[in-house]
């Protein structure tokens, strides 16, 4: 009986967040993934010998022209790892809110690995390098070059890979708090890296406060 209720309750919530996310979620969302991607765009015709730091250098100060109160400053000592999906990158979060994130994702290196399971919406937009994903019946991937924008939606899965030195902007919109815990079990499960899982929830939990205290969900 309790787990009967418990499921009747489970299946109750997320159709409610479900109903939210078709209707009175997107009235919280700020960033167009439009706008972003043509600053992009604009920002990548300066820099064709493909610079990752100076176009992040050059990206982030528009887009914050274009949505100033929500957007920080690039500051490259708040860079974190992320581990998640088997993948491993760097981001740098210029916003966080329950209802959108906007961080720089990418990797000096190189990482491939599952795109995660995800309550929203997401736009890749490439800055250097490219990114490659796949379904599972694709024999051939999908290729994103820089400026191109890769469209993950609610629920998609995919493999993804991303080679040495590239870098993307990237824009989620949804159900923001549910997309935490795959960003964070494989440091629980593998990496036990606690002091990256300290950071970024720091760096998140602060913006998410600040901008939930000015009243943007
Ligand atoms: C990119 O530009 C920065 C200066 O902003 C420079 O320090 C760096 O060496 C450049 N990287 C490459 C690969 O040329």
């Amino acid at each position: 009986m309790k787990l009967l209720s418990f499921a009747l309750f489970a299946v109750g919530f997320y159709s409610l967040l479900s109903r939210l996310y078709d209707t009175w979620l997107p009235t919280n969302f700020i960033y167009d993934k439009k706008v972003l991607q043509d600053i992009v765009q604009d920002v990548l015709v300066n820099h064709p010998d493909g610079n990752a730091t100076n176009i992040m250098i050059e990206l982030v100060p528009k887009i914050k022209e274009k949505y100033p109160s929500i957007t920080n400053d690039l500051n490259f000592d708040e860079w974190v790892y992320n581990n998640a999906g088997g993948a491993m990158g760097t981001m740098y979060i210029l916003h966080a809110s329950i209802s959108e994130y906007l961080i720089l994702f990418g990797t000096a290196i190189g990482t491939e690995g599952h795109t995660g399971v995800h309550f929203a919406d997401d736009y890749f937009t490439i800055l250097t390098g490219y990114q490659s994903a796949a379904f599972p019946g694709a024999l051939s991937p999908e290729m994103y070059l820089p400026g191109d924008q890769h469209h993950l939606e609610r629920g998609q899965v995919k493999q993804y890979s991303m080679p040495s030195g590239g870098f993307a902007l990237e824009l989620a919109q949804g159900w923001i708090p549910a997309m935490l815990p795959f960003g964070f079990m494989d440091t629980i499960t593998s990496t036990m890296d606690f002091y990256t899982f300290y950071l970024t929830s720091y760096y998140t939990g602060r913006d998410m406060i600040k901008n939930l205290l000015r009243g943007k969900f």
